[in-house]
Parts: structure tokens; sequence; C-alpha cells
């Protein structure tokens, strides 16, 4: 079948929006078609562990859901979420949240998505950490934002440049802010800097964007309270069911102060007038009788035994360079939950240039510097401890570490 041109020139009729313009491919995406050769041990992935999906209770869920309430859950429905979810939500967190102001986005992403075009126009200011999550990233800059990167440490965000950068320029719309077990670094911010920083928002008058999939999964004590648990009406709070039960279904949820819960419920309806009826049933089903209860501590055992082999084969294999001499050393940190482990290697070496020869020698991760909204720190990578075997860790941190060693500028 032939098609006439579009136009008279053979020119494309499409003239894209500014927006689009600022619209990139995820780099991880990009980095993860690399990394999808055969054989290739990947700690690039963000994704959770699929032996963790509890298929069974989903089988069972589907059964019960189309046995006893189809029509409902194959019709459309209201863009709040289904309210027995909604209240489960309201229930599960550990302050006092009215349900009435629960919305069930289609992931946390949305969430982020939703946030964007309801809060920023274009040039206002975000804050957020350094580095970021960079899905983040991506849902923010098509609004056209000014994003300032705040300097931040092992605890997260520094409270002191928190306050110089809101002091240098306009009023920032908020602070997007990731306090347990960090996408990408696995850092989480202690209790004391949490205090600070509720303090110093609420004296600043900052709000602020709190986004935590991976609060539960927690390896040896729970974090602290959510911050806005402290100050429910000047924070925003996002959560997932991706990594406690299955990112597939897509599911997650906002909590959002009556000021601005309205507005973010009209953007959820333009964008996809609600969050699948049938999933959320679902989850209602499986999650009935407390079954994360039982199950997200079988999650925390297994993340936990994958990370303490991450730890020990790094602490085995990578090379030590100058021992006193903390800027030419690989160093990495100790997550205590979460999915991730953040890699700092010795001064001169570059996590970019080093991916590909790793991947030649059969592994993946991902280089720092997409987390950065900011002044990237090349030395960074960031690495998955929860898809790979115990055994293709031990493997894979001895590849890496042999492309790290044969990468040094001054070989160890
Ligand atoms: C920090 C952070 N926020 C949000 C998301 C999005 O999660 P989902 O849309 O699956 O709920 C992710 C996914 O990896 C994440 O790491």
């Amino acid at each position: 079948m032939s098609h006439s041109p579009a136009t008279a020139s053979g020119k494309s009729p499409w003239t894209l929006a500014r927006r689009a313009a600022r619209m990139n491919p995820s780099v991880i995406r990009e980095i993860l078609k690399v990394t999808e050769k055969p054989g290739i041990i990947s700690f690039a992935g963000g994704l959770p562990s699929p032996k963790t999906f509890p298929v069974t209770e989903f089988a069972a869920a589907c059964t019960h859901v189309l046995r006893d309430d189809a029509h409902a859950a194959l019709q459309y429905a209201s863009s709040e979420g289904y309210a027995p979810l909604r209240e489960m939500v309201a229930r599960s967190l550990p302050w006092d949240v009215n349900p009435d102001l629960v919305l069930i986005t289609t992931g946390s992403q949305q969430g982020l998505d939703l946030l964007a075009k309801v809060l920023i126009d274009a040039d206002s200011r975000v804050l957020v950490e350094t580095p970021t999550y960079l899905g983040a990233l991506q849902a923010f800059t098509p609004m056209e934002p000014a994003i300032v990167s705040v300097d931040s440490d092992d605890q997260g965000l520094q409270i002191a440049d928190l306050q110089a950068k809101c002091a240098a320029g306009s009023a920032p719309r908020f602070l997007y802010v990731l306090p347990n077990f960090q996408n990408p670094t696995g850092r989480t911010m202690g209790e004391a800097r949490r205090q600070a920083l509720v303090q110093s928002a609420a004296a600043l008058g900052l709000p602020i964007v709190e986004d935590n999939p991976y609060g539960d999964l927690w390896f040896d004590q729970p974090p602290p309270l959510p911050l806005t648990a402290r100050n429910p009406v000047g924070c925003i709070y996002l959560g997932s069911f991706s990594k406690v039960l299955a990112p597939g279904l897509r599911l997650g949820f906002l909590v959002a102060p009556a000021a601005v819960y309205p507005k973010l419920l009209q953007a959820k309806q333009a964008a996809d007038l609600h969050s699948p009826g049938f999933n959320q049933r679902m989850i209602v089903d499986v999650m009935k009788h407390g079954f994360l209860d039982r199950h997200v501590p079988t999650i925390r055992a297994l993340y936990k035994s994958q990370r303490d082999a991450m730890l020990a084969a790094l602490a085995r294999e990578m090379p030590h360079t100058d021992e006193a001499d903390p800027d030419n050393r690989v160093t990495w940190n100790t997550p205590e939950g979460g999915m991730f482990l953040w890699l700092r290697l010795p001064r001169g070496m570059d996590a970019v240039a080093l991916l590909p020869k790793a991947v030649d020698k059969g592994v993946a991760f991902v280089p720092g510097v997409p987390f950065f909204a900011d002044q990237p720190d090349p030395r960074c990578l960031r690495l998955s401890f929860v898809t790979a075997s115990v055994a293709d860790i031990d493997r894979g941190i001895a590849t890496l570490a042999t492309a790290v060693r044969e990468s040094l500028p001054v070989p160890a």
C-alpha cells in the first residue's frame, strides 16, 4: 500500500511543543539496552526481585475479584481510587490520615507527574537532593522549572545549604526528598536531620514532597518517622505497591493536604481518568488479613542477605589502592535497606568510561551521572543488589573489580 506524503514539501507537518525538547530518553533505559546481552551479570536495573512477587496470592485474588465483583472491577470508576484501598492506605501510615486525602495513582511515578503539572510553572525553582531519583527529574523537567541541587552528605541534604539555596532566589515551589534508602544512593536520613529539615522547611515556608517507595524494606530496624507525619499540611507523601507487591500492577498513592488535593485529582482525571479498578481490588484482596505483615519480612530477609553478599564481595575484591588517602580508594556505603548501594571510584576515574569495559567483561552497573540535576560526580555509580543471586554477586563484583583495577590511573 502506498501512502501520499503528509505535506506537499514532504517535510513532517508536526511541530513539537517546547516542553517536548526537554524530554529525554531515560539514560538508564538506554544503558540497560547495552546490558541486556546474554550472560551479563547486571547490577544496573532498578527492578525488584521477581522472586518476591506473590504469584499464588495474585492468582487467588484474580479469581475472587472476577467471582465476587467482576462488573464493578471491569467498569470505569472514580478518579480518587477504590475506597477500601484508600482506607487501607490511610490505616497503614503512621500518622492520622484522612482517606479522603489519599489519591490512588498509576504507580508513584504518576504522582510525580501530577505534582509537576499542578505545582510547577516555567522557571519555578524546585529543590532536590544531590544526587536524586532520575524519574523525578524526568517528571519535573518538561514543566520547565529551574531545578536546584542542595548539597547532600551520607545523611541526605544539608540544612545550611538548603537555607542558602532558599535565600538565593524566588521561593521554591517545593523540595523533593527521599529520606529512606534513597534511589540512587541507598542512604537514609537520620532522626536529627529529619527534625532539623522539618523545622527549617516550616520556618522557610518550604513545602516538601516526600517520596517513600522503599521505606518498608529495612534490614535491621525501621527508619525514623516520615517527614509528612511531622507536618502533614506542609508535605505531600508518595507511596508505592511496586516494591512490596509487584510493579507490574502499576499502583501507588499519594497523600496531599486539602489545599492541593482537588487539583491533583483534576490532573489525574485528565491523565488517565483512574487507575485500574481491577488491579486495585486485587491488591485489596491480597492485602486483607495482614498479608504484608507476613510477606514484607521475607523481602527484607532476602535483600539483606544479598546486600551482605555484595558488601563482603566488595571488601574482598576491590583494589586497595592508597589506604592513607581516602580520595584515592574505591569507597561504598552500607545501605540500611532498599535495593541500592552507591560506590565511588578513586580519583581520576570515570564511571561512564568504565561501563563499556565492565560490560565487555560481563558485568553492568549504572553510572551516577544521570542522577545529578547539576554538577555530576563522574566517579559515582549505582549497584542494585536485589536481582542477582549471591553466586552472581560474587562473580559480578570480582569482574567489576578487575575492570576497575585495569582502569586505575595508577595501577594498584
Ligand atoms: C524513588 C522512586 N520514586 C518513584 C518510583 C516509581 O515507582 P512506581 O511508579 O513503580 O510506584 C521509583 C521506582 O523505581 C523510585 O525509585
